[in-house]
């Protein structure tokens, strides 16, 4: 009886352990503890993806990348024969994809799978993003030149993941000028094109890749305008008295930077204790201005500017005629003066308009005004189809005559601009 009894308890023991044996087994199924994230990782950089896996039990974990249908891990060992991929385990629940120096190609679903029957798996997207980088070898050169009143377009090509946005702008903050109405401070687009660009179109632009992803890249495209001399006088005819010092003055609009100098008749006249020249220089505009001291009766006559670069040469004309001399205290006096019609040869013309000088100083009416552009009512006297003057008058036979200090003058020209070559052959004529 009691025998009987023990085993039928036995049984019984045995019957509930195993339901409970599997109803626990049951629980203990596998399951992701939370998603795969979606990341987004700029190129080179490292990158974790975890899978977070709670009762693994004997089952294993796999990494495989979808869109290349290749499996990468498999529990701890790495299949995939890149070595950028590893894959850790902290002991718990988390299984970790490691990419060392995430590729381009390693962008896109992340599968995290598990080889139950039938099979679990979860996936995460990878974004791998790369900063705009522009592409140096399609885009314009650093520097261009043009002749003006041409069109020029400027291209900019970059590449990048997401697609960059390219901008242009100006480095000195001017507007952009997109056709000859809308002026713009930013200009969206690959192509910038500047059609019959001006001399104040000239400097360094700007075109900037953007796409979210920093660092954001430009690159700088200095536009060269090129245009031949052209000389603004302010004064044709300037009367001064014997004995005193006279001051003339000619603008000049030049690029490439031109050499300037002054004729009085047919002698160049060099800076020494009778003159004093002086050129001062911005940008495109230059400043010549010719002293004269203690003036004698050989001193009065017509007076040249000249002013040549690689794309021509221009002249303007002063006469210098005596007046008598002020008897008391400074006071105006009405002079003559003329300018010239622009193309026309520059010889000294008869008065034309009158304009007041001041007689003590003879200095000009025009000093604070040399870095802004001339009052619109002065003439301009622009040739720049003029031919080489005469023989003699070459640009090599005025070396011959230059002595050292021009020679000093000529040399810094070179500095600063190479030799006196055209640097640029001109696609067509003006
Ligand atoms: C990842 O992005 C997909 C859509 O691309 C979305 O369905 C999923 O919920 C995202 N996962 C997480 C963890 O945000
Ligand atoms: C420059 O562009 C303008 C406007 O598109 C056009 O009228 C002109 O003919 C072009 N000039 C040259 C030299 O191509
Ligand atoms: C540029 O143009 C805008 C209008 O498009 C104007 O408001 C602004 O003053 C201009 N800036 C310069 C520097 O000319
Ligand atoms: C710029 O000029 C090019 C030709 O030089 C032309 O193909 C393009 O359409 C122009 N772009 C704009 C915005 O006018
Ligand atoms: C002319 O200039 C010289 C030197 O610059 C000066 O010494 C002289 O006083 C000036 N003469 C007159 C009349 O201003």
């Amino acid at each position: 009886m009691a025998d009987n009894y023990r085993r039928r308890r036995y049984l019984t023991i045995t019957v509930l352990q195993i339901i409970t044996i599997m109803c626990q087994a049951l629980s203990d199924q596998p399951m992701f503890a939370e998603p795969i994230p979606n990341v987004t990782v700029p190129l080179g950089r490292d990158v974790n993806l975890p899978c977070v896996v709670e009762n693994l039990g004997d089952y294993k974990v796999a990494w495989i990348h979808v869109g290349r249908q290749m499996l990468l891990t498999i529990h701890k060992h790495v299949v995939v024969k890149i070595p950028r991929f590893s894959v850790s385990h902290d002991n718990q629940k988390t299984w970790l994809l490691h990419i060392n120096n995430v590729h381009e190609e390693d962008r896109g679903y992340y599968m995290c799978q598990l080889n139950t029957n039938p099979m679990m798996s979860q996936v995460g997207f990878l974004q791998v993003v790369v900063p705009p980088n522009i592409l140096d070898s399609l885009s314009t050169e650093s520097t261009i030149a043009v002749r003006e009143n041409q069109n020029i377009t400027l291209t900019c090509k970059a590449d990048g993941y997401p697609t960059p946005k390219l901008m242009w702008k100006r480095e000195d903050g001017q507007n952009i000028s997109i056709n000859r109405h809308d002026r713009v401070p930013l200009y969206d687009g690959e192509q910038l094109n500047l059609t019959r660009i001006t001399r104040n179109e000239m400097g360094a632009y700007l075109c900037i890749a953007t796409n979210g992803v920093p660092p954001t890249v430009s690159k700088r495209i200095t536009v060269d305008v090129e245009f031949s001399p052209l000389i603004m006088v302010p004064n044709q005819l300037v009367g001064a008295p014997a004995g005193t010092n006279a001051t003339i003055d000619c603008h000049t609009e030049a690029h490439p930077r031109a050499m300037s100098y002054w004729f009085l008749k047919d002698e160049m006249i060099l800076s020494n204790e009778k003159y004093t020249t002086s050129i001062m220089e911005n940008s495109y505009r230059t400043h010549m201005r010719l002293t004269i001291k203690n003036l004698q009766a050989d001193d009065f006559g017509n007076y040249r500017c000249i002013s040549k670069n690689s794309l021509g040469e221009t002249e303007g004309s002063i006469r210098l005629y005596e007046i008598p001399k002020p008897s008391a205290a400074p006071k105006a006096t009405e002079i003559k003066s003329s300018a010239n019609k622009e193309g026309r040869p520059s010889t000294p013309s008869p008065a034309k308009r009158p304009t007041t000088v001041w007689p003590s100083s003879y200095n000009p009416y025009y000093t604070k005004r040399t870095e802004r552009p001339p009052p619109p009512n002065e003439e301009r006297v622009e040739r720049p189809e003029q031919k080489l003057r005469g023989g003699q008058s070459t640009g090599s036979a005025y070396i011959i005559r230059w002595s050292a200090p021009q020679l000093m003058v000529v040399a810094v020209q070179y500095i600063l601009t190479g030799p006196y070559m055209p640097p640029y052959v001109p696609q067509t004529a003006n």
